[in-house]
C-alpha cells in the first residue's frame, strides 16, 4: 500500500503533460496517488510541443518510482472524450476522487479584433472544460457513494485587467463562480471543491513575460516576493487541498502568487 497524504486515492489531472499539471500530477503520485495524466493531442498555442510523448514520459517516471499512473488523452472541452477518459481512469487505475482541473489555455488578442472563435475556444476549455470534467467525475462519485476533493486552476487574472484578456480574465472569473457554486452543491456528498489563483508562474505559457527584458521587470516590482513561482510551488498547494489536510476546507479560491493580488 503506497503512503503519503494521496494514498489510496485515484487522481486525474488534465492538462499535465508539463508546466503546472505536469507537477501536480507527480506531486500527487508522491503523495501516494494513482494518476491519470490527461493530455491533448489537438491544436493550441504553444507549437513544437510533444504533449503524448510527454505525457508519457512522466507516467514512466512514476511507474519507475514505484506509482501507478497512466496517460490519458482527451480535450477537456469535449464531453464524449471526457467520459471516455475518466471510465478508462475507473477501468485501470480506479473511480476518481481527486480531480484537478488544470487544462488552459491563454492568448493575448485586442478586443476589437478577437474573433467569436478566439473568444469561444478559451471559454470552452477553461471554463466549459472543468464544468464538463467535474460533472463526469461527480456523477460517478455520486452513484459510488464516494467522498472526493477538486482543485480547480484559476488566475490571478480573474480579478486583474490585463489588455488583450478580455475572454481569459472572465473564464477565470468564472472559474472561480463554479468554484463556490459547486462547493456548495457538492458538501452533502462530501465533495469538496476549491481553487488556487496562480500569479506568474514559470510555464511555456508565460515564457515569452520571463523572456522579455522590458515587461519582466515591471511585472516582479508588483510582486512583494519579487520573483515567478515555480510550477511545483501550485502543485504543493494543489496537494493540501486535495488531501484530509483540508478536510474542513471548501468553496475557496486560494491566490498563490508571491502577494501580488495585494498589491
Ligand atoms: N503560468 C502561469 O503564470 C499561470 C498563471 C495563472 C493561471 N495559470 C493556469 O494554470 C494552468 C496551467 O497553465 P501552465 O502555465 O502550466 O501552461 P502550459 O501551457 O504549460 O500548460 C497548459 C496545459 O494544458 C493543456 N491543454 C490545453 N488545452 C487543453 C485541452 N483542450 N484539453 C486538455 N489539455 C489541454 C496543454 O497541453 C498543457 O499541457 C492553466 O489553467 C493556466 O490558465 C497559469
Amino acid at each position: 500500500m503506497a503512503e503519503g497524504k494521496l494514498a489510496g486515492r485515484v487522481a486525474l489531472v488534465t492538462g499535465a503533460s508539463r508546466g503546472i499539471g505536469r507537477a501536480i500530477a507527480a506531486r500527487c503520485a508522491r503523495e501516494g496517488a494513482a494518476v491519470a495524466v490527461n493530455y491533448i493531442t489537438g491544436p493550441e498555442p504553444v507549437q513544437g510541443k510533444d504533449n503524448r510523448a510527454d505525457a508519457e514520459a512522466l507516467v514512466a517516471e512514476i511507474r519507475g518510482a514505484g506509482g501507478r499512473a497512466t496517460a490519458v488523452e482527451a480535450d477537456v472541452s469535449n464531453g464524449e472524450q471526457v467520459q471516455r477518459v475518466v471510465s478508462r481512469v475507473a477501468e485501470e487505475l480506479g473511480t476518481v476522487d481527486v480531480l484537478v482541473n488544470n487544462a488552459g489555455i491563454e492568448t493575448i488578442i485586442p478586443f476589437m479584433e478577437m474573433t467569436e472563435e478566439q473568444y469561444q475556444r478559451v471559454l470552452d476549455v477553461n471554463l466549459k472544460g472543468e464544468w464538463l470534467c467535474a460533472q463526469v467525475v461527480v456523477r460517478q462519485l455520486v452513484a459510488e457513494h464516494k467522498p472526493g476533493a477538486i482543485v480547480n486552476i484559476a488566475s490571478i487574472q480573474s480579478g486583474m485587467a490585463l489588455p488583450g484578456r478580455s475572454h481569459y480574465a472572465p473564464s477565470k472569473r468564472g472559474v472561480e463562480a463554479l468554484t463556490r457554486n459547486l462547493a456548495a452543491e457538492l458538501a452533502p456528498h462530501n465533495i469538496r471543491v476549491n481553487c488556487i489563483n496562480p500569479g506568474l508562474i514559470a510555464t511555456d505559457m508565460t515564457d515569452w513575460v520571463m523572456k522579455d527584458e522590458q515587461i519582466l521587470p515591471i511585472i516582479l516590482d508588483k510582486i512583494p516576493l519579487h520573483r515567478a513561482g515555480e510550477p511545483d510551488e501550485i502543485a504543493k498547494v494543489a496537494v493540501f487541498l486535495a488531501s484530509d489536510d483540508a478536510s474542513y476546507v471548501t468553496g475557496q479560491c486560494i491566490y498563490v502568487d508571491g502577494g501580488w493580488v495585494v498589491t
